[in-house]
Formats: structure tokens, sequence, C-alpha cells
């Protein structure tokens, strides 16, 4: 029922000419495997010409941000007006953007709001940090973050959410699978309360932190989990169609 997904994301990193050739290295074998929805995001500045380079395959493409309006004078900001018409979905609320940025449940629900309004998928992440964990707060973290990053959205499974404890994401200790599954079915039924029972179980749930080629299979083959999202691992052509091709071939759909 559900859809494998693995979305890469590059985060601030490859220039034009990179962003061009690690999707030329990925793209046919990317393109040739069924069975998992494939999207990358750049930054913003190569998404026209990844548009241009993927327009005739099954990958898909997706921001890493974006702002809450669709026009004005927010100097710098990017809005869903101009991402409509490049990409399918949008990463919101990554942690990175929550840390540095001051991004907070607020302005992110806003966001994923006018995107799910925009016809954008957004990626919702979540996810407790290293102290929130330590100290046994984990669950409280990640309710707050599942109610109010939703709050006034009407149930849909547009939404994909991503389930990334900042821990694990570019320190190399991932959670395990277990751990991670346990999680995500916490989200699960924090969604069947808010939402509904079906929806819930129709929204894809990935896993994020420190996901490679290595331990992909660890997640894959828990239940809940519907795919990555992945950082680090993304920026390597051979590595990233690894995780896609396993992916593929470990989940049948549900
Ligand atoms: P990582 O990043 O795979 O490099 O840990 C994941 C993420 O931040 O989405």
């Amino acid at each position: 029922m559900r859809r494998p997904l693995i979305a890469g994301n590059w985060k601030m990193n490859t220039k034009l000419e990179e962003a061009e050739n690690l999707v030329r290295a990925m793209l046919a074998e990317l393109d040739s495997i069924d069975g998992a929805e494939k999207v990358l995001c750049p930054p913003f500045i190569s998404l026209a010409i990844l548009k241009e380079l993927t327009k005739t395959t099954s990958v898909k493409l997706g921001a890493q941000n974006m702002h809450f309006e669709d026009r004005g004078a927010y100097t710098g900001e990017i809005s869903p007006l101009m991402l409509t018409d490049l990409c399918d979905f949008v990463i919101l609320g990554h942690s990175e953007r929550r840390q540095y940025f001051a991004e907070t449940d607020e302005i992110i629900n806003k966001k994923v709001k006018k995107a799910l309004g925009s016809g954008l998928k957004p990626i919702l992440c979540i996810g407790e940090s290293l102290e929130d964990n330590e100290s046994g707060k984990a669950e409280q973290i990640i309710a707050r973050q599942v109610k109010a990053g939703l709050a006034e959205v009407s149930p849909t499974s547009q939404l994909v959410i991503a389930y990334e404890p900042v821990w694990a994401i570019g320190t190399g200790r991932a959670a395990t699978g277990k751990q991670a599954n346990t999680t995500i079915n916490l989200i699960r039924s924090i969604m069947a309360n808010l939402w509904n029972r079906e929806t819930a179980k129709a929204v894809r749930i990935l896993y994020g932190g420190s996901v490679t080629s290595s331990n992909i299979a660890e997640f894959i083959a828990e239940p809940e989990i519907d795919g990555a999202l992945v950082g680090g691992a993304s920026l390597k052509a051979s590595e990233f169609v690894s995780i896609v091709s396993q992916t593929a071939s470990l989940k049948s759909p549900r």
C-alpha cells in the first residue's frame, strides 16, 4: 500500500557542474529501478538543470526548504510558486533548519500548510536531540513536533514524514532498525489520533541519520519504515544507487 521512497538530501554541497555530474553518474541506474520512488534534493540553484536532465525519467526532485509566502519582500528566500515549476517534493523542518536558522514548529507548520496547498509534497522532518534522548524526553519532543507541525493540516497521504534523530545525522551513529521502527510506530499512532487510522497508515514515514548502503537493509526490513532520507551517502552515485536498489528489492509493496 505504501510505496517505498528514498530521498537524497544533498544539503549545501555541489556546484552546478558537480550536481550535473552526480546526476549523470546515477541517472540511468536509478531510472531502471522500479519498486521505490526516487527523489533528489539538490541545492536550489541546480533544480532547473536537474529538471531538464531528469524530465524523461522516473527520478523526481525535491527542494530542501521554502518560504511560506508566494512572493514579497523576503530577500534571499524561495517561494512555493517558484518551486512548483521545478519539483514535486520539499524537505521542511530539517533539524539543521531548526538548529541553525531558528525555525520553530509554528514556522514549519506554516510551510507544511503552504506546501500542501501549492501541490508540493512536504517531507516533514522531526527528531529528538541527543540531550532530549538522554534525558528520556524523546517521545515528548517527537509528539510535540508532530502535533505542532500538523496543526490545522487536513488528513492527507501526500505528506511524508522523516524521523531523523539529531544524534544520528552526519555522525556515523545510526539508530538501530528496531529503535527507528519503535519511534516510527509511535509517530503513526500520534497521527492516527490527530487525523484518523486510515490516513496514518497511508502516510510514508522515512528514517534518516547516517544511512548507508551497509545499513539500509536493517531499516527497510522493519514494517513501519517506508524508506530513508539520505544525506552524506546520497553524494556518492554508487552508494545512492545501492541504497535505492536494496530498498526496491527488499520492500514489497504493502
Ligand atoms: P546523513 O544526513 O545521512 O548525512 O546523516 C541525513 C539528513 O540530514 O537528512
